[in-house]
């Protein structure tokens, strides 16, 4: 994000103007710009966050249980790609969006680093999921998406603690489940390129998870509350259905969220 008029841009303020920016490349092109800029050294600031990111006009946004189901073969893993690079663009807004929009809370300069480090992860995470279904004669937003991700992001807009709980610690953690399966089916289809894609991002994922549960321990540090009550009251009060195992447990507690949080769940 190239400073405007001379004026040093805050990180709050460039924050926000990646949120607002529609086209995916433009999104991805400006986080990078952004971290850089940060790097080199800005202030925080504040800015308002907006309810809703800006979105391209495709691909269309459908309610979840109005997805088309995937078939298997070659159709049924592009369909797979794209609905991972929208989950992956909604992820780098995410993470802008948990800088913007908790700017306030007078958080310490690591927590800063650690969201701007995940943005930029996340925006290679697009970026090579979008090559990918170039690789196949596929775009982001041939097919329909759903809003689910960012549905999760407004009902947890009031609060950090909830929104550490719900995204990195509950929808990016089940993404650790369910990854491994997912390459290993790339493999056998002898998708090497899709599965070492799949592979990076669960690397970085992992690093994401270990930041969403430190800060949400320091949260609780600062509120005097057990991480892993109010884990399970935050997840009661904010996420229909629950957690459903089987979890990876080597993974998440890799990630710093071990057995101690899913013990509801694993009964
Ligand atoms: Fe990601
Ligand atoms: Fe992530």
């Amino acid at each position: 994000m190239r400073p405007k008029n001379n004026l040093t841009v805050t990180l709050a303020q460039g924050a926000v103007d990646v949120l607002l920016t529609a086209s995916p490349e433009e999104k991805v092109a400006a986080t990078f710009a952004l971290a850089d800029v940060w790097r080199a050294g800005i202030g925080v600031g504040r800015a308002a966050a907006p309810d809703d990111p800006a979105r391209p006009p495709r691909p269309a946004l459908l309610p979840p249980s109005e997805m088309p189901r995937r078939s298997m073969g070659p159709k049924g893993r592009i369909a797979f790609i794209h609905a991972l690079a929208h989950i992956e663009l909604n992820a780098v807004d995410l993470a802008w969006d948990i800088i913007a929009r908790f700017a306030h809370l007078d958080l310490p300069l690591a927590y800063y680093n650690d969201w701007v480090g995940v943005a930029v992860e996340e925006a290679e995470h697009y970026a090579a999921l979008a090559n990918r279904l170039a690789d196949f004669g596929a775009a982001y937003g041939d097919l329909p998406a759903h809003n689910g991700l960012w549905d999760a992001a407004r009902s947890t807009a009031d609060s950090l603690p909830a929104r550490l709980a719900i995204i990195p610690m509950t929808l990016e953690a089940r993404g650790l489940d369910t990854t491994p399966a997912a390459i290993e089916r790339c493999r056998a289809a002898a998708d090497a390129d899709t599965a070492a894609v799949l592979q990076q991002i669960y690397d970085d994922e992992i690093k994401h998870l270990r930041v969403g549960v430190q800060w949400f321990e320091y949260c609780c540090s600062r509120d005097g509350a057990n991480p892993q009550a109010r884990y399970a009251v935050l997840l009661a009060e904010r996420f229909r259905g629950g957690l459903k195992p089987p979890f990876n447990l080597p993974a998440r507690t890799r990630a710093g969220m071990d057995e101690s949080y899913l013990k509801p769940w694993l009964s």
